[in-house]
């Protein structure tokens, strides 16, 4: 995963609780990078796991919804910082068709190691379904960048997500909604 992605993470953790927190979990995950993530550096994804399991021990906040909050902060800072990749879209549904064929593809083309999800969209009705497929445990950070896309666009949206696969972390499907 990115160095971006990390760095965006410790200073989430060290703006909500604090630098000494931040820096006690890069010594009580023991990660092999010891911390010093650069933005363009690469690190093992499980790096991201071992810090929001040490978090998730701290605060008692399951992993899974630092995920989402971490989600939903980062789309904020992605659509910053790379803003071919929500300009022109009048809503988030012609921006999540072009997630797969074209944000993560120009990602790829700026970091060739970026370590990305793959998606499938479709119209079902009036339902707009999207399918995460990764190798990697992040179906929650999904869920909450697409919190962050929603507020990004503004309106009233529900969504829904159902697990697929061994655990559902992996894979799953999002409804979204208009409501
Ligand atoms: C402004 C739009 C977006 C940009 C520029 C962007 C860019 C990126 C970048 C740079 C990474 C890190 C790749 C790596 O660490 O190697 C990433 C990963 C990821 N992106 Fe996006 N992204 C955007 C929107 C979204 C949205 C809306 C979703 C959710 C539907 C999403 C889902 C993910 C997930 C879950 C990962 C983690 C890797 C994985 O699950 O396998 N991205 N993206």
């Amino acid at each position: 995963m990115k160095g971006i992605v990390f760095r965006e993470f410790g200073e989430l953790v060290t703006a909500r609780f604090g630098e000494a927190t931040w820096d006690a979990l890069i010594t009580e995950s023991k990660v092999p990078s010891g911390g010093a993530y650069t933005a363009v550096g690469t690190y093992p994804h499980e790096e991201a796991v071992a810090l929001l399991t040490a978090l998730s021990r701290k605060t008692g906040v399951s992993p899974d919804d630092l995920l989402k909050a971490f989600g939903e902060h980062l789309f904020g800072v992605l659509s910053q910082r790379f803003p071919f990749a929500v300009a022109g879209h009048a809503d988030i549904f012609t921006f999540l068709e072009s997630l797969d064929g074209v944000v993560h593809v120009e990602v790829r083309k700026l970091y060739p190691d970026a370590e990305l999800p793959s998606f499938v969209t479709r119209w079902q009705g009036d339902v707009f379904v999207l399918e995460y497929r990764s190798q990697r445990p992040f179906a929650s950070l999904a869920d909450g960048l697409l919190r962050g896309a929603m507020s990004h666009w503004g309106g009233r949206y529900e969504l829904a997500r159902h697990p697929l696969g061994r655990d559902g972390a992996r894979e799953a499907i999002f409804e979204l909604r208009r409501s």
